[in-house]
């Protein structure tokens, strides 16, 4: 038994209108379904550099490791480090806090994380370089369109994501 769990966070709404209309739409249509069912979960919280509000859904849980599969959703919100001119942070900490916590607390696997971002920031669209260790599956702008969720749901068919 496999559950593709759809964690996101979005702070002014695009991504969760991306996640609510086209990818769990699409990942739902999928002719052959890759998991045994689907959960999506919003993380909330005040803004994408300060922590989200702590929740701790019944089925995130050790004891269900090897059932959760995480899919992990984010807009790209990077800074710039006024003193050396770097961006950083761009994944929202509600979702860096989520990672460590499926990391250290050992809830599943993260298969990987779709991006969602501004083309306006140019080579900074949806970058979220040496800040998210997974496989982006995904760089989505604004609120996207069903093609971007159906090229994601595509990849969650890669040999290298196969349930074990
Ligand atoms: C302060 C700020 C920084 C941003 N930084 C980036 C960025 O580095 N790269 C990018 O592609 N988009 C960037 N964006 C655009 C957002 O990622 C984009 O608007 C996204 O759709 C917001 O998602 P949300 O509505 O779910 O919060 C930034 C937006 C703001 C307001």
């Amino acid at each position: 038994m496999k559950i593709l769990n759809v964690v996101y966070y979005s702070h002014l709404g695009n991504t969760g209108r991306f996640v609510r209309n086209h990818l769990v739409p699409s990942i739902t249509e999928m002719e052959a379904p890759t998991h045994n069912g689907l959960v999506s979960h919003q993380i909330f919280g005040p803004g994408p550099h300060q922590p989200g509000i702590p929740t701790k859904p019944l089925f995130f849980s050790p004891a269900y490791a090897d059932t959760n599969d995480f899919l992990l959703v984010f807009p790209c919100y990077g800074r710039t480090n006024p003193e050396t001119r770097e961006l950083e942070d761009m994944v929202p900490m509600p979702i860096r806090d989520f990672v460590k916590r499926v990391e250290n607390e050992n809830l599943g696997r993260i298969i990987g994380g779709v991006v969602c971002g501004n083309r306006t920031f140019g080579s900074d669209f949806t970058n979220v370089k040496g800040q998210f260790d997974y496989p982006v599956l995904g760089r989505v702008e604004l609120a996207g369109s069903r093609t971007d969720a159906d090229d994601i749901v595509s990849r969650l068919s890669h040999p290298a994501l196969e349930i074990r």
